[in-house]
This record gives structure tokens, C-alpha cells and sequence, in this order.
């Protein structure tokens, strides 16, 4: 097995078999508050400080000063690390982010080159998606993001929003919507809110990842201090990406 691009999140390495493979593109899709801009913070912290691996948030939607806002209260020192040079952060509209990435002299392009970017993470791709006007516009910026990148030779995670209905039964409209991202990306993890006795948790599944084996299961994960942390799966119910899941008949108290 090739050497793997791994997140540095516990738990979730071990269900992608060691990580991402190098220059793949991941999406990440999940409701909002799920998760998604901490996961994928925690990716370049990861490649910044254990792997020496330099990475770029690219967001269309924070501020520089909230993020390092938030990160600090998981324990992050996100300016420290920018100072230094780890991990860039790049906040501009989807329409300058596409444009240059097809310009060789552009910001962005000497950004990459200049600091040797090798982790990048898009927040969001639902942003982006918001320029295209036809379902062929929609694929088409899907294919130029996920091939400018390819390009660099990066490997990234490109976040998505979508309702809290990460049913696996992903409808066909649901995929139109996004251009048929799901197809075009390497793999793709699903991150969502499940109630269960009357209490929220996060679950986080990969649904693909191509190239390589993982973990099939739907597992819980929890944010706090370093971080999201992969904990045990969901056990003893169905539908748990439905957001209400039920418990297996055979598990029922009053069919026991
Ligand atoms: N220090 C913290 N301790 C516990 N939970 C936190 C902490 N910081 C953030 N969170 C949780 O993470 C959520 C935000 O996650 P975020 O990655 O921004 O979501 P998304 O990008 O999917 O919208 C918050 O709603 C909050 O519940
Ligand atoms: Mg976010």
C-alpha cells in the first residue's frame, strides 16, 4: 500500500485505512454546525505541524479573525501557524478562486508554488455552486476545481452543505444539485446529526473512497479541546443517517 495522506483524527484514519491517498480529492458533505470547517482545520494542522506537509484554507465564507476565534477554543493557534507558515488562509469570492485557478501567474497559482502547498481544504464547494446557472454549469465547475487541484498535485477536502438527510438513498435531484460532485471526487465522507433517546450526537461514515478499502460503518464523533474525535459505532439501530434512527425490532424491549 502507497503512503497515505492521514488526517491526524483519531479514529477516522483507521477507518480510511491509514488516510486519504496523495492527490486525491475528498468531499466532505454535512449539515451546518456538523463539523465540517473543524475537520477539515484539523486536516492542516495535522499536515502542518506532524507531517511538514504546508496547507491552504481557501473560504468564502469567514473571516480570518473568526476562525481564529473558534479554532482557539479547541486549542488551535491557527495565527501562530499562519505566522509560520504552515497553514495559509485565503478568504475570496468563488468567482476570483476559479478564475485563478486556471491562470499560471495568478495569486492563488503562486501561493502553491511559493509555499509548497500540499494540503488544501475548500470551504464550501456549496458556495461555489452558486455561480453556475445550468446543471452543466454545475459539473463543469466541479470538474475545473477537482482538476486544478490535480494538477498541484494536492491533496484536498472540499466541503459541502446539504440538509441533515445524509440518507444513503441520496436522490437524484440531490446529486443534480451539486453537478454529480459525488461522482467526480475520490471519496466522500458523510457527517451528520442523529437523535437517539432524546440526545444529538454526531455520526461521520465514509461512503467511498476510491482505490482503496475502508471502514463501512456509521461511527459517532464528538467535538472538544484537539478537536473531532472518531468514537464507537452506532450499535443496536437502522437508519442512522436518517437523522432518526430506530431501534432494531430484535433489540426491542417489548419484542424480546
Ligand atoms: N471548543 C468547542 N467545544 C465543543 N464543541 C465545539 C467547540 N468549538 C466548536 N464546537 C462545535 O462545533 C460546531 C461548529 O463546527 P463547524 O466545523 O464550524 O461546522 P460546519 O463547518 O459543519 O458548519 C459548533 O456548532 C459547536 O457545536
Ligand atoms: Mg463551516
Amino acid at each position: 500500500m502507497g503512503k497515505r495522506v492521514s488526517t491526524g483524527i483519531t479514529g477516522l484514519d483507521e477507518m480510511l485505512c491509514g488516510g486519504f491517498l496523495p492527490q486525491s480529492a475528498v468531499l466532505v458533505r454535512g449539515a451546518a454546525g456538523v463539523g465540517k470547517t473543524t475537520l477539515g482545520l484539523q486536516f492542516l494542522i495535522h499536515g502542518a505541524v506532524q507531517e511538514n506537509e504546508p496547507g491552504l484554507l481557501v473560504t468564502f465564507e469567514e473571516f480570518p479573525e473568526s476562525l481564529y476565534r473558534d479554532a482557539r477554543s479547541l486549542g488551535w493557534e491557527l495565527r501562530d501557524l499562519e505566522e509560520r507558515g504552515g497553514v495559509r488562509i485565503l478568504l475570496t469570492s468563488p468567482q476570483v478562486f476559479l478564475a485563478s485557478l486556471e491562470s499560471p501567474g495568478s495569486p492563488l497559482a503562486e501561493l502553491i508554488r511559493a509555499h509548497g502547498i500540499k494540503r488544501l481544504v475548500l470551504d464550501s464547494m456549496t458556495h461555489a455552486h452558486k455561480l453556475a446557472r445550468s446543471a452543466e454549469e454545475l459539473r463543469e465547475v466541479n470538474a475545473r476545481v477537482v482538476n486544478a487541484l490535480k494538477r498541484e498535485e494536492i491533496t484536498s477536502i472540499l466541503l459541502s452543505e446539504a440538509p441533515n438527510t445524509t440518507s444513503l438513498a441520496l436522490t437524484d435531484a440531490a446529486l443534480q444539485a451539486e453537478g454529480s460532485l459525488l461522482f467526480i471526487v475520490d471519496g466522500v465522507l458523510l457527517l451528520g446529526f442523529v437523535e437517539v433517546d432524546s440526545v444529538m450526537f454526531r455520526a461521520l461514515t465514509v461512503l467511498k473512497l476510491r482505490g482503496s478499502d475502508h471502514a463501512k460503518e456509521i461511527r459517532r464523533f464528538e467535538i472538544g479541546p484537539g478537536g473531532i474525535a472518531v468514537l464507537d459505532r452506532f450499535q443496536g439501530h437502522e437508519g442512522v443517517l436518517t437523522g432518526a434512527p430506530r431501534v432494531l425490532p430484535s433489540l426491542r424491549p417489548d419484542v424480546r
